[in-house]
């Protein structure tokens, strides 16, 4: 890999092919939500998974929520991910009416993170989860040599320095902070490392989603 913006590009292609793929594994059928979903790259795949998955996106940017709408009909799914403009903590859904919600690299940007997860479990339904990934800023060594064996080593060299400088300050202790938030209302709490990305799993007390 020479290019190393297409490099880029390649390690965050991976990245939502591969929460896709997480999403399907977890949930067959049901209303997913993709919140701070920019242009819509992680509902779009996860609507390619299955017909009996309905995916939304919500982001505060009204910009955003165009470009992914534009997209999206670009490509024309039967089931077409659905996009709304919306705050992570006033989104326009109905209590309990999404099985799963997950979030790439948007949780760093929101104002008031206990004030947005809390609203993710009011719209989630009882068992569901929020799955939320965002930069991590010193990933663990073998993270690096892994991403390094993908992708090649500019590639890796490249998403490593766009992590450090560029995109974030999210660290393991900074999310720990925002999971010991005692206003938190999800009863189950669990950091995890996804490569070289945080994963805050929480899930909302009841059956399991599937
Ligand atoms: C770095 S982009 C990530 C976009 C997309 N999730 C991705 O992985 O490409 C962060 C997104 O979060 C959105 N965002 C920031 N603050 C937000 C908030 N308070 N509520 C909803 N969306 C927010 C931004 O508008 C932006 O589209």
């Amino acid at each position: 890999m020479h290019n190393p913006i297409k490099g880029l590009n390649a390690v965050r292609d991976g990245f939502y092919q591969e929460v896709a793929d997480a999403v399907y594994a977890s949930l067959t059928r049901g209303n997913v939500l993709d919140v701070g979903t920019g242009r819509g790259l992680l509902p779009l795949k996860i609507a390619e998974k299955s017909i009996h998955l309905k995916a939304y996106g919500a982001d505060v940017s009204p910009k955003a929520i165009e470009a992914a709408r534009a997209s999206a009909s670009k490509i024309g799914l039967a089931n077409a991910p659905h996009f709304d403009v919306g705050e992570v903590s006033s989104l326009p859904y109905e209590d309990e009416f999404f099985a799963l919600v997950v979030s790439t690299f948007s949780l760093h940007h929101w104002p008031d993170k206990a004030a947005g997860l809390n609203e993710l479990y009011r719209v989630l339904e009882p068992g569901g989860e929020a799955w939320i990934y965002d930069h991590w800023r010193d990933p663990s060594p073998e993270a690096r040599r892994k991403l390094a064996r993908d992708f090649g080593s500019l590639a890796a060299w490249f998403a490593l320095l766009h992590l450090r400088f560029v995109s974030s300050v999210m660290t393991e202790e900074r999310a720990r902070i925002i999971l010991d938030d005692p206003s938190l209302k999800f009863q189950e709490k669990r950091l995890e490392t996804c490569g070289i990305f945080l994963l805050l799993r929480l899930k909302k007390a009841g059956a399991d989603i599937n």
